[in-house]
């Protein structure tokens, strides 16, 4: 074969790559690395059976979906939040829909803004199944409120909740994997850890911070392979978010969760979620476009990313304030992509 040949069968290989790249972005509901892990990498029925797994904010949405899919795949189950009768119901539905036994999952009541209780709750947990390997940082509210309107005791919660309470809780866990040098630390973020949006400045910045800091701590980790710090990161996703998103006063939420349709099915999400532990992903992006592809153009090229956020922040900002659903700028894409 000439080298002439040779050379225009990589270019062929080359262009023929970028196409199927291409193809697999156009219809990616998740960023291509978690995609490819999906497709080729090791199944949560191999690699998650029998661990013992602390969900938080596992009373409602991704959490509850959570609590369902892990009790399919055999493990040992602690599902944190405040609500312990949301708890209770989430726990007998495991118990109806899996193998597990009473023994097997620990209702385990816990406000993460208590940072005071959370070296007794892992305590407990250790006393209960006597390891923790996977610990799911879920617990946490939104925001949909313009930062004008907005009270610092907001800002105060959201970082309380969403990155104090996070921080707090990973501190009392870590001690213990470290000294079994093993255990996964995962974290539900939002891609508004990566992006910005109006209406979410606090919610944006609690998780920006969570990101920060969880990319910090992985590299203090390194010296421990065995320890896996996972960043989670969600588009829109059906849950109860929005209903209880803070507004402009710390004492009152949304009330109404909107449209929910154009919203990634939580089944799809958690799915992804488990894909990602599976295979030690160390961030992931689950959202279907356009967010997901605002993601990547946040990421690879920013000016542009600044010129469409503009341009949906402004209408997503005329929604809200004409009382529509502040997410209708882009839900209509959505639901046509859907129909
Ligand atoms: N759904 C989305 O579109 C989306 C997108 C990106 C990221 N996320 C993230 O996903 C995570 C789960 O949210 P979700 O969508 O499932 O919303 P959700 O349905 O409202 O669930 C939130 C969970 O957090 C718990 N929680 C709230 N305040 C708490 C506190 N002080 N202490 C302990 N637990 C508390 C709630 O339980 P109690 O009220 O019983 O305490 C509930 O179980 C959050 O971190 C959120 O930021 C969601």
């Amino acid at each position: 074969m000439s080298w002439e040949l040779l050379l225009w069968l990589l270019a062929l290989c080359a262009l023929l790559l970028l196409v199927v790249q291409l193809l697999r972005f156009l219809w990616a509901d998740g960023d291509l690395t978690l995609l490819w892990a999906e497709w080729q990498g090791r199944r949560p029925e191999w690699e998650l059976t029998d661990m013992v797994v602390w969900v938080t904010g596992a009373s409602s949405g991704i959490g509850e979906e959570l609590a369902y899919q892990l009790s399919k795949l055999g493990v040992s189950l602690v599902l944190s939040a405040r609500r312990v009768h949301e708890l209770e119901r989430v726990k007998r539905r495991c118990l109806e829909n899996s193998n597990l036994k009473e023994k097997d999952i620990l209702v385990l009541p816990l406000d993460l803004t208590d940072i005071g209780s959370h070296e007794a709750a892992t305590k407990a947990v250790l006393q209960e199944f006597g390891r923790i390997d996977i610990l799911v940082n879920n617990g946490g509210v939104s925001q949909r409120s313009l930062c004008m309107d907005t009270s610092l005791d907001v800002y105060r919660k959201l970082i309380e909740l969403n990155y104090l309470g996070t921080v707090s809780l990973t501190k009392r866990v870590l001690p213990y994997m470290i000294e079994r040098k093993q255990g996964k630390i995962v974290t539900v973020n939002s891609l508004l850890g990566i992006i910005a949006a109006p209406l979410s400045s606090g919610y944006c910045a609690s998780k920006h911070a969570l990101r920060g800091f969880f990319n910090s701590l992985r590299t203090e980790l390194a010296t421990y392979p065995g320890i896996i710090v996972s960043n989670i990161c969600p588009g829109p996703v059906q849950s109860n978010i929005v209903a209880n998103s803070l507004t402009g006063e710390v004492t009152k939420t949304v009330g109404n969760g909107g449209h929910q349709s154009y919203k990634m099915a939580t089944s799809r999400c958690v799915r992804l979620m488990l894909i990602s532990m599976a295979n030690d992903l160390k961030e992931v992006w689950i959202s279907e476009h356009p967010i997901l592809a605002a993601a990547y153009l946040w990421q690879y090229m920013p000016t542009w990313a600044w010129w469409i956020t503009n341009k949906m922040g402004k209408k997503r900002i005329e929604n809200f304030k004409s009382g529509v659903d502040a997410d209708s700028s882009y839900f209509n894409i959505l639901k046509r992509k859907r129909d």
